[in-house]
């Protein structure tokens, strides 16, 4: 085999099994890109220590760049025989400028500090999609926010029915928890940026005077590995960004239950657009909110990325070992699951219908407003114990009359408790009760608004 990378001391080729076991190029080829630009970055450190001469530079660049050229034409592929990227453009490489001139690139790197390198890189441009596709979710949140400020809707712990809420501050909660997957992105590539691995060799480093930061320059990156071994060895820069996408697949799961649960007939508080849902093949009046139901399924196989890729790094030995291969499919595709499900969820969510008189209708029932009246209490001397008991009391005895809080009389109420005086029928609406929780974050229309700005102030700054 020409083109093997390996050889001198083996007798014969490897066999079919192997290669096929071995075979890294139908996954690892979208990293040709990565690996061309670190080959640059290589080939001029190597002219720098005077191991390659002006000439033999600038035909090795000729080389990458045509490699580079037919890359991006879509007619540079891997051959058969081929283990992974690496091996196979370097065979490439050597077809277009000699064997002689291109057999000299290889010095004083392996494809243990490559991999680890280009890896990185490629995962800081996919950080950067991912960011941007997160944040138009967030601002499509934000926008459905800000149309619905003053719609007022049950807010549910255990999902029953627990205080008044707006529906804006029910939407801005889930775009909080996504602006900070933002902010884990943007720590995570800080993080990465400040260690190149090029330059490590294959563990322990290189004996030829190359210049690692210089190539961790070129390549974009604010520093190179302290540690050849580390460097070579460590994966959890790839655990950390599944950690990242899988938190975005659970984020997005949970507005994604939710949508389906006020979908169904029973809640009725949105109504998905017809470009942004599905009929079925039998029923001709089926709407299914298919969207949300593949973002809640895909959550399960981001979650699984990240959690085969732990196993794989459990009591690994350093420094390289071949275990580490199994590092890219899991992550390529919870980029790939990611990039394609976030601008469909995106466009479910902005152009949700939301039934604001349906959630409105709901909103004081089921007694949401028991603690409106406990609070009351409060404010008019009670202590707080006293008054969930009041309050409690009165919950029974809506029971037992069938009827919901502000329907009790005077005498119901007075016949609870001395200190329930028609007064407390103020606090007994949900816009009453809204706009008396007026805390830092609360749920009071003055509040939500001072948020949404303070939101759309955050998304300025990512
Ligand atoms: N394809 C390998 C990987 O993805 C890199 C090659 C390292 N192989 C080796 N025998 N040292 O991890």
């Amino acid at each position: 085999n020409e083109g093997a990378l390996w050889g001198g001391r083996f007798a014969g080729g490897p066999s079919p099994e192997l290669e096929a076991l071995s075979r890294s190029t139908h996954f690892d080829w979208r990293l040709t890109p990565y690996d061309l630009a670190g080959s640059r970055a290589h080939a001029d450190v190597l002219r720098d220590a005077e191991l390659l001469t002006e000439a033999d530079h600038a035909e090795l660049l000729r080389g990458l760049r045509v490699l580079g050229e037919r890359y991006a034409a879509g007619d540079l592929v891997p051959g058969p025989g081929d283990e992974d990227v690496h091996g196979a453009l370097e065979r490439l490489l050597l077809e277009e400028v000699g064997r002689d001139v291109g057999g000299r690139l290889r010095a004083g790197r392996s494809r243990n500090d490559q991999v680890a390198t280009l890896f990185k890189a490629f995962l800081r441009d996919h950080a950067r999609v991912l960011s941007g596709q997160v944040l138009d979710l967030v601002e499509a949140l934000r926008a459905q926010a800000e149309e619905h400020l003053g719609a007022i809707m049950p807010g549910r712990t255990h999902l029953q029915h627990a205080q008044p809420v707006l529906l804006s501050h029910h939407l801005l909660a889930h775009a909080w928890p996504l602006l900070r997957d933002v902010d884990r992105l943007r720590d995570w590539d800080a993080r990465v940026a400040a260690e190149s691995p090029y330059g490590s060799g294959a563990l322990a480093g290189t004996s030829l005077g190359l210049d690692p930061e210089a190539v961790a320059e070129q390549l974009g990156f604010t520093g190179s590995s302290a540690n050849s071994i580390d460097g070579t060895a460590a994966r959890d820069f790839v655990a950390e960004f599944a950690f990242v996408t899988a938190m975005v697949g659970v984020d997005v799961s949970r507005i994604a239950e939710e949508v389906i649960l006020w979908a169904t007939k029973e809640f009725g508080f949105v109504t998905l657009h017809d470009s942004w849902s599905t009929g079925s093949s039998i029923m001709p009046q089926k709407k299914n909110p298919d969207i949300a139901e593949l973002a809640r399924g895909k959550a399960g196989r981001l979650v699984g990325n990240l959690t085969g890729l732990m196993a794989t790094l459990k009591a690994l030995p350093l420094a390289y070992n071949r275990d580490l291969q199994e590092d890219k499919e899991p992550v390529f595709d919870s980029v790939d699951t990611l990039e394609v499900l976030l601008p469909a969820f995106t466009g479910m969510v902005a152009t949700l219908r939301f039934e604001t008189d349906r959630m409105a209708e709901l909103a004081p029932q089921g007694f949401s407003l028991a603690t409106d009246v406990a609070e009351w209490l409060v404010r008019e001397g009670v202590p707080f114990r006293v008054a969930h008991e009041v309050a409690g009391g009165c919950v029974r005895r809506c029971e037992e009359l069938g009827v919901e809080l502000h329907e009790l009389t005077d005498a119901d109420l007075s016949g609870i408790s001395e200190h329930l005086t028609p007064a407390v029928r103020d606090v007994l609406t949900a816009e009453g009760s809204v706009a008396s929780r007026d805390s830092r974050g609360g749920t009071a229309p003055d509040r939500v608004r001072e948020q949404l700005t303070e939101l759309a102030e955050a998304v300025v700054g990512h």
